[in-house]
């Protein structure tokens, strides 16, 4: 694997930031998606298109977009989260040239998220796809609560299977599952992520694991085992849903860099730039955790400037 690519997304920007309290303004929101890019992450998910009233955190994502075009043009990296067909709407206006459509894996999460039942979630993506093929738009579908559901408990993982295999076929650009309140164990992860690639290949599907449980880099591992190679995580392990009771912060971007790096692969992003951003997270949400890994990063591999 030497040498191999791996595709990391940083969702800190929105997964993360959606469930702190303080909230950041629009050029802190910007700031700290910005360092993220510098430090050569491949996509940042910058902000979600949702009721104002039921996540703060992300309202005026427009105006982030609005700022990400202004000076250098950051739309080939930024995506947008949308819960609906407002949503994609609202990303459409806004400029986004990707989204992140969530789909779910039980009806009590998609009633809690979006006010909706899986089956309605399902719909409406087909035809958000429908209109972003005609828009140019590409859809990463998003399933939620891919291995259990703090509502409706264990997921069973031939409904994963259904509604992967349902997306890839309706022509979604990537399928990813979500295992939204870190409930996956690597066992699990292995299982059925193996019998997606063995499906639909790797190139489309990647995996989104909170570290709820300190299990979040070994389903890393057990994803990269059978072949996955597109991965998101948080800057400085921010993160949460406001709407999954016990949802802790995703896998942080410092220990997934840093793990699939050692391991051989080529991540793209640079340490010394991504400990900064790591940095700006925490001095801007004063509550970010920081990477488990980042004071031994800190210590051997960044640059320091003398
Ligand atoms: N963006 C912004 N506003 C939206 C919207 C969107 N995507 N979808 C609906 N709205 C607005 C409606 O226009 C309406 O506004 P009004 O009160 O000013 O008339 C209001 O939200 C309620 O709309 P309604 O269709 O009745 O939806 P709801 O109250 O059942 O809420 C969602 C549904 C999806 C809008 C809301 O639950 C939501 O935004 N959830 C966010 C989920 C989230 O971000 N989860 C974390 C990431 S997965
Ligand atoms: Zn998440």
């Amino acid at each position: 694997m030497t040498g191999e690519a791996v595709v990391i997304t940083d969702v800190g920007p929105r997964d993360g930031l959606q469930n702190q309290l303080k909230l950041l303004s629009i050029d802190e929101r910007v700031q700290l998606i910005k360092a993220v890019a510098a430090a050569g992450v491949a996509q940042v998910e910058v902000g979600s298109f949702v009721s104002p009233k039921a996540v703060p955190a992300m309202a005026a994502t427009d105006q982030v977009f609005a700022e990400l075009q202004g000076q250098a043009d950051y739309s080939a990296l930024s995506i947008a989260l949308i819960p609906n067909m407002k949503g994609y709407e609202l990303a459409k206006a806004a400029g986004a040239k990707t989204v992140t459509m969530v789909l779910y894996a039980s009806d009590g999460m998609a009633q809690k998220n979006a006010s909706m039942s899986m089956a309605e979630a399902e719909a409406v993506t087909l035809d958000i796809l429908a209109c972003a093929k005609r828009d140019g738009i590409a859809v990463i579908a998003t399933i939620s609560v891919a291995f259990e559901c703090p509502f409706d408990g264990p997921v069973d993982p031939a409904l994963v299977e259904r509604i992967a295999a349902k997306f890839m076929a309706a022509g979604a650009d990537q399928v990813v599952l979500a295992d939204t309140i870190g409930a996956a164990q690597p066992q699990q992860v292995r299982e059925l992520t193996a019998r997606l690639v063995q499906t639909h290949g790797a190139a489309q599907l990647g995996c989104h694991f909170h570290d709820t449980r300190a299990m979040g880099l070994a389903n890393v591992f057990a994803a990269v085992e059978s072949g996955i190679r597109r991965f998101d995580s948080s800057i400085a392990g921010l993160g949460g849903c406001p709407f999954a009771p016990g949802a802790s912060g995703n896998v942080a971007t410092e220990d997934i860099t840093m793990m699939l790096s050692q391991m051989g692969f080529a991540t793209g992003i640079d340490m010394t730039k991504l400990i900064a951003a790591s940095d700006l997270a925490q001095q801007l949400t004063g509550t970010a955790p920081g990477g488990r890994s980042k004071p031994w990063i800190q210590r051997y591999l960044v640059k320091t400037q003398k």
